[in-house]
């Protein structure tokens, strides 16, 4: 335990030193700064989320940390260790050479990751940290520390997918974002988002992966919703991502998406019908049949029996019957 405490201080102190690096190298990379400028950032929003540059070398890092073959320097992620097994051969170099470094703190606004991305269209566009004591992908949301005031002040929050989605709605209007780093929304990320708030606007990309990524969020908030809860999708046109759409749109435009976002019960009832044909027995039943595991992973409440009578009426059947052959009555009725 003390062990692993003075080892995470380390990991945090290594981060935080990397991270002040990162934005004093900002200020002098010229092309850095061209390509945020471009992106239409201004200097404060680049403040406020602690963007950088890591520079265009194979040990930059070395100026920060004198002692740069510190195990603590790879077990951060910032250093990879290619020394070969008989440990001759030391190579050592920087994760992150010419990128722009997005910071990501915990809740604690202690910096445990970075996502960089780099200034062209190599690839891969993005690089992350790896996974470390401190950072666990799966249940870090980015921008929720700088988030939290502005979610309590809106009463929502808006969930993205990218880094770029948070900055650009952070700055024209909407700092009540946050972003799941382009893996899928799991459990863990609608648990954290439920404490913050009761109120959940999914704003993926408008591409075939952000529209997954939609009934994947819908997939793991199901056993959260609940009727004090709302839980919306927000989709925009398939050419648009949050950012795009804000920067060609404005406030306002954004503003209009939100108001027009789906509910829970509404996209929950679109995914099951969409492909399907209601005038036939066999496509009323393939509805049920996609319907029959969404419902069993809600709660019993009022929300999931208004989604019942909407199937029901969709279906030609009756609420009792989909309950039963759903197998949905409580535990305590049965
Ligand atoms: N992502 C990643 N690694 C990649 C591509 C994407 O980690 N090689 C993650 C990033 O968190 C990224 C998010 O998935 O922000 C969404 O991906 P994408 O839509 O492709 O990128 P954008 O956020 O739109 O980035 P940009 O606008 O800079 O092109
Ligand atoms: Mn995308
Ligand atoms: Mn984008
Ligand atoms: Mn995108
Ligand atoms: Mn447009």
């Amino acid at each position: 335990r003390a062990e692993y405490q003075a080892k995470s201080m380390a990991l945090s102190d290594a981060m935080t030193r990397a991270c002040d690096f990162y934005k004093l190298q900002l200020r002098t990379a010229e092309r850095a700064k061209e390509y945020l400028i471009g992106r239409g950032l201004t200097g404060e929003i680049a403040g406020r989320f602690g963007i950088g540059y890591a520079p265009d070398g194979w040990d930059s890092l070395r100026t920060v940390f004198p002692d740069y073959d510190a195990t603590a320097l790879v077990e951060a992620g910032l250093v990879i260790d290619r020394t070969d097994e008989e440990g001759a051969n030391r190579k050592r170099y920087d994760r992150f050479r010419d990128r722009i470094m997005f910071p990501i703190r915990n809740t604690k606004g202690q910096v445990i990751g970075f996502g960089g991305r780099i200034l062209d269209s190599g690839e891969p566009k993005y690089l992350n940290s790896p996974e470390t004591p401190l950072f666990q992908k799966g249940s870090e949301l980015y921008g929720l520390f700088e988030a939290r005031q502005a979610i309590r002040d809106a009463g929502y929050v808006l969930v993205t997918e990218g880094y770029m989605d948070v900055v650009a709605l952070a700055q024209l209007g909407f700092p009540q974002v946050v972003a799941t780093l382009g893996t899928a929304c799991t459990a863990i990320h609608v648990q954290k988002l439920a404490r913050q708030t009761d109120h959940v606007i999914f704003s993926f990309d408008g591409d075939g992966a952000g529209r997954r990524a939609a009934r994947r969020a819908l997939e793991a908030s199901l056993p959260y919703a609940a009727d004090n809860k709302t839980i919306k999708f927000l989709f925009l046109p398939s050419e648009h991502d949050p950012d795009s759409y804000v920067r060609e749109h404005g406030t306002a435009g954004f503003e209009q998406q939100v108001q027009d976002a789906m509910p829970l019960s509404q996209f929950l009832l679109k995914i099951v019908t969409d492909e399907n044909d209601l005038a036939t027995p066999e496509g009323r039943a393939k509805v049920q049949f996609e319907a029959k595991p969404l419902l069993q992973a809600m709660q019993a409440s009022s929300l999931r029996l208004q989604i019942v009578r909407g199937l029901a009426q969709l279906t030609q059947t009756t609420p009792t019957e989909i309950e039963t052959l759903f197998e949905l009555a409580s535990p305590a009725a049965r």
